[in-house]
């Protein structure tokens, strides 16, 4: 019986990515065909989310549950240490601790988060049972280490050698600069002493083969930040919103322009009204710069969408926002279109 309704995914699966259709549009941003869309399907922000997209593919591949799937290709950045923005070896506080946000969501407003949580490698993991096990949305801080520790987490320490030794190169000048992956500043690699490249919070949106809608992100936020500062990545409605009536979205970025917008709510808002992805991430990224243009030229916002035909797109404010797409037609990477083009 199992092998059978296997064969007819699988067959389902090829039929459906033979008849994919995709048209490019300009900056490259792909839209599927409205009518066309090829469920499962998974997106994430940035080129790592490739790594990420694999694992969750595994499960979506095989008529997974998009939060098991979501959950499962998170954990995938969260655990290397060489990703310095998300999970362990991410970069710490001024204070040299790791505190890490994360929150998930699906498409019937079922959500978790966690939020300056310490010493634990998956807080998706922690976030996805307080929205299972608990009457509330967010935990943060000791509370959610409690509740972690209580659940069978271990402690661990985040602090890899090398950002200790690239949080003791910034102590030497603790000029704290809130600039943001803006990744064509690759030119200036003492924007973060520790690596040139400052990639950013990882957003994954999914619809899984039933056709239900889910999302995760998670985040060590950024670096040298005050202790106790909360950007927007476990923030539902800031850094992840999910509505299976219209849609996803995720962003990585600067937090604090993310929460005062209500950025991803925004764009799924917008989505709703009939915006398609790549013009509601534009209408939001525009808001932000136009609070202040000038300061908006030495920060970085990117918002990714899926809406719930399964169709995809992003925008940020500078150039250089890449995400990654996985479904059975599709394994790529696409840059985002840009408010600022140089
Ligand atoms: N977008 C991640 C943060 O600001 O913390």
């Amino acid at each position: 019986m199992i092998m059978f309704h296997r064969r007819k995914f699988l067959q389902a699966s090829l039929l459906s990515s033979a008849s994919l259709l995709v048209k490019r549009t300009m900056g490259a941003v792909p839209e599927v065909e409205e009518g066309k869309t090829d469920q499962p399907i998974v997106i994430s922000t940035w080129d790592f989310g490739q790594a990420a997209n694999m694992e969750a593919w595994k499960i979506l591949s095989r008529g997974g549950d998009v939060l098991d799937a979501v959950e499962a290709g998170v954990k995938v950045p969260e655990a290397d240490a060489d990703n310095h923005t998300v999970g362990l070896g991410g970069y710490p506080d001024r204070d040299g601790k790791v505190t890490l946000d994360a929150c998930i969501m699906d498409g019937h407003l079922n959500c978790g988060s966690v939020a300056f949580l310490e010493n634990i490698v998956h807080p998706i993991s922690v976030a996805k049972l307080v929205m299972e096990k608990t009457p509330h949305v967010m935990l943060v801080g000791e509370g959610a280490l409690q509740f972690a520790l209580a659940n069978g987490f271990k402690k661990e320490n985040l602090l890899t050698p090398e950002s200790e030794k690239a949080w003791k190169e910034w102590l030497k000048t603790s000029k704290y600069s809130p600039v943001i992956n803006i990744e064509n500043q690759k030119k200036d690699p003492n924007q973060l002493p520790g690596g040139p490249l400052n990639h950013d919070t990882i957003g994954m949106l999914a619809i899984d083969a039933t056709g239900k809608m889910g999302g995760a992100c998670t985040t060590s936020g950024a670096a040298w930040k005050m202790r106790g500062r909360v950007g927007d990545s476990p923030i539902i409605g800031a850094g992840l919103y999910v509505d299976g009536d219209a849609g996803a979205a995720t962003s990585s970025g600067l937090g604090e322009e993310v929460i005062r917008t209500c950025g991803s709510h925004a764009v799924v808002e917008l989505m709703r009204s009939g915006a398609k992805p790549e013009e509601a991430c534009r209408k939001v990224v525009e808001r932000i710069v136009k609070r202040d243009v000038e300061r908006a030229k030495g920060l970085q916002v990117g918002f990714l969408a899926l809406d719930k035909k399964g169709r995809f797109g992003a925008y940020a404010i500078h150039k250089g926002f890449t995400y990654s797409v996985k479904n059975a037609g599709i394994e790529k990477v696409f840059q985002a279109g840009s408010y600022f083009n140089s």
